[in-house]
């Protein structure tokens, strides 16, 4: 069976991919941010997975408004970013795998997610700058990535019960997968911040620490706030969450926090990286 080895939640944060490709990391407003990712590496590169799962969600680049899948699966060989609206990122495609992602598919409709399936998919920087950090330079040809976009944008969007019952769906058919892959999953997106309207700027440190202690043992804690609820106390662009919580389910009941660390603000955010390891 394929084997799930833990799950890495980050931040994703348009300016990180822009600094690292400006060879910003140094720098006194970076490297404080920056100094928290060599430990999740260094795990990641001993573990040397042959696929990652990516719970991210589109910002518009692949889903507006108009078309707006609750959950979307990527099936395809490969997977190409483009403009988002600040010039086209000369980055290198991501590398896909079918196989998985259609036993997952199966597994999903089997189990009552009616997810979207998705042939071609261009994916944006909820997916290509976690990556990135992961592995910097872009160097992340070699892993074979399942992009699954979870939508936070337009409303109603999925509860954070839900998107965690997703990402404990999509673990279970990981674990029933017949092969000896091993997977890591991320969550990408947050912690608390809000991008426009009255509170643009808006950051809640003691929120997002909370969730942060929470989502490693307790994480049915977090499931139970609304999207209201998480949009009052993290901001309307802190329901991103909701990855945290996919990954978080994905995994096992016990898991091990390798490594967590949060630093405010980068950009409009409250910057958060956690590395939990699958006890199972
Ligand atoms: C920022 C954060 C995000 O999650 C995002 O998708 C875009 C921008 C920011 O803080 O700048
Ligand atoms: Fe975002």
């Amino acid at each position: 069976m394929a084997k799930l080895l833990g799950g890495i939640a980050t931040s994703h944060i348009p300016a990180i991919g822009v600094a690292m490709d400006q060879g910003l990391e140094d720098t006194p407003y970076w490297k404080t941010f920056f100094e928290a990712y060599p430990p999740v590496r260094q795990w990641l590169y001993s573990k040397e997975p042959d696929i990652v799962i990516i719970f991210y969600n589109d910002h518009g680049l692949e889903f507006f408004h108009d078309r707006k899948p609750t959950f979307a699966i990527g099936a395809a060989a490969h997977y190409e970013n483009a403009d988002e609206g600040w010039g086209i990122a000369e980055i290198p495609p991501v590398t896909g795998e079918t196989e998985l992602s259609w036993h997952i598919v199966n597994h999903l409709i089997e189990h009552d997610f009616d997810i979207t399936v998705c042939q071609e998919m261009k994916v944006d920087h909820g997916l290509t700058v976690p990556l990135t950090l992961m592995w910097p330079g872009h160097n992340y040809g070699h892993v074979k990535v399942i992009p699954v976009a979870i939508n936070c944008e337009r409303h109603p969007i999925p509860k954070p019960s839900r998107s965690y019952a997703f990402g404990k769906a999509i673990g279970d058919a990981v674990r029933s997968f017949q092969g000896d892959q091993k997977v890591v999953v991320m969550g990408t997106g947050g912690l608390s911040h809000q991008l426009d309207g009255q509170r643009a700027g808006f950051i809640n440190k003691p929120f997002d620490l909370y969730c942060m202690e929470k989502i490693v043992d307790e994480p049915e804690l977090l499931t139970q706030y609304s999207n209201y609820e998480l949009v009052e106390k993290a901001g309307a662009q802190g329901v991103e969450l909701n990855m945290w919580l996919a990954m978080r389910g994905a995994l096992g009941q016990s898991v091990t926090a390798l490594h967590s660390s949060y630093h405010l603000p980068i950009s409009n955010t409250g910057a958060g990286v956690m590395l939990l390891e699958d006890n199972g």
